[in-house]
């Protein structure tokens, strides 16, 4: 671990000879690729999803190749074709969750992460890193990875890892697991670039014009009705922590993130500043054609970069022991 001043923990520079080669799969609007860039641990080579929508607005921000399939309907020749030295993996966690109603591998959601585990089984990649939610590590289908690696001869750790561990002020307690057939790090190296506030989330977007303010607005009678039930965050408040950000900000009203008190009410955090707590760069553009709505789910549905980059380090540090 690495210390700025003022005691923060600060960004640690990789110096490694070889930048590896990361496959990027269920790869949304590209948290993971955002990660690697962060970590420097090596780059996204290709990345895919079912989502056209994602994947719009991951090639407006990437220049590596980005797929729109079903992992499943993949053959194993498409994935060693890539010679990749890490598959990077965040499959859907609905069948994990209580609202999915914990139906595990029962859940025909669950369908592209069995197929996953299958090609893990066939195919061993060098090394594999993946997230899902918090719970995911008591189900079966967790079991059924877990049996897999070790038979294949993996070593793996597992954690739960939150944001706010390393002074980001977004909670996004998440599930995630590195895996390798060489060395491992014992815990994954702690990152901790900005925001540190709320301020600091705001700032980055000052200049945003993207969204209109009655987009972002909540309605005097919608605040007052739900007041008791919503995280409400100031600028001010340097010590404010918003709430997870799902794929359900801006059409579910409670549980699905924070809002910001502002000189003539309640808003809603934009699509942008969603990203900014997420650790994404200011650089992230969110092309035109993709809807308030679009952005709010998929930047709900991705991930922590900073955290991502920290569990990706897991791998370089035990190469460099
Ligand atoms: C939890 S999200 C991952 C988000 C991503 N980490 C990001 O940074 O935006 C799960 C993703 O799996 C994708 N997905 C679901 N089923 C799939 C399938 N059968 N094949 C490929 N992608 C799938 C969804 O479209 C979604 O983007």
């Amino acid at each position: 671990m690495k210390r700025g001043h003022h005691g923060r923990v600060v960004l640690c520079a990789f110096h490694y000879n070889r930048m590896m080669r990361i496959l990027e799969l269920f790869s949304g609007i590209g948290g993971a690729a955002a990660a690697a860039k962060l970590s420097n641990v090596g780059e996204v080579v290709a990345s895919v999803d079912i989502n056209e929508r994602a994947a719009t607005v991951l090639r407006a921000n990437c220049s590596h190749p980005v797929f729109v399939r079903e992992m499943e309907s993949l053959d194993d020749k498409w994935f060693e074709d890539w010679h990749a030295d890490i598959w990077w993996a965040s499959p859907p966690c609905q069948p994990f969750t209580r609202r999915g109603n914990m139906r595990d591998f029962n859940d025909a959601r669950a369908k592209p992460f069995l197929n996953l585990i299958d090609r893990i089984d066939r195919l061993g990649p060098p090394r594999i890193a993946l997230e899902n939610v918090p719970g995911f590590e008591r189900s079966q289908t967790a079991s059924r990875l877990r049996q897999t690696l070790a038979n294949a001869g993996y070593k793996y750790q597992e954690h739960l890892l939150c944001p706010t561990q390393i002074g980001i002020p977004n909670r996004r307690r998440r599930y995630y697991l590195v895996a390798a057939t060489g060395g491992l790090e014992c815990a994954p190296a702690p990152i901790s670039p900005e925001p540190r506030t709320v301020s600091e989330v705001l700032d980055r977007h000052s200049e945003d014009t993207r969204w209109r303010c009655d987009e972002l607005a909540v309605k005097q009678e919608t605040h007052r009705k739900y007041e008791s039930a919503i995280s409400i965050v100031e600028r001010e408040d340097d010590a404010a922590v918003t709430s997870c950000f799902t794929a359900a900000y801006g059409r579910s009203y409670v549980r699905s993130g924070s809002y910001l008190r502002t000189a003539t009410g309640v808003r809603r955090f934009s699509p942008s500043e969603v990203l900014s707590f997420l650790g994404f760069p200011s650089s992230y553009v969110w092309p035109d054609e993709i809807s308030i709505t679009a952005a709010w789910r998929l930047a709900g549905n991705s991930l922590s970069v900073p955290i991502v980059a920290n569990v990706l380090a897991s791998f370089i540090e035990a190469e460099q022991l």
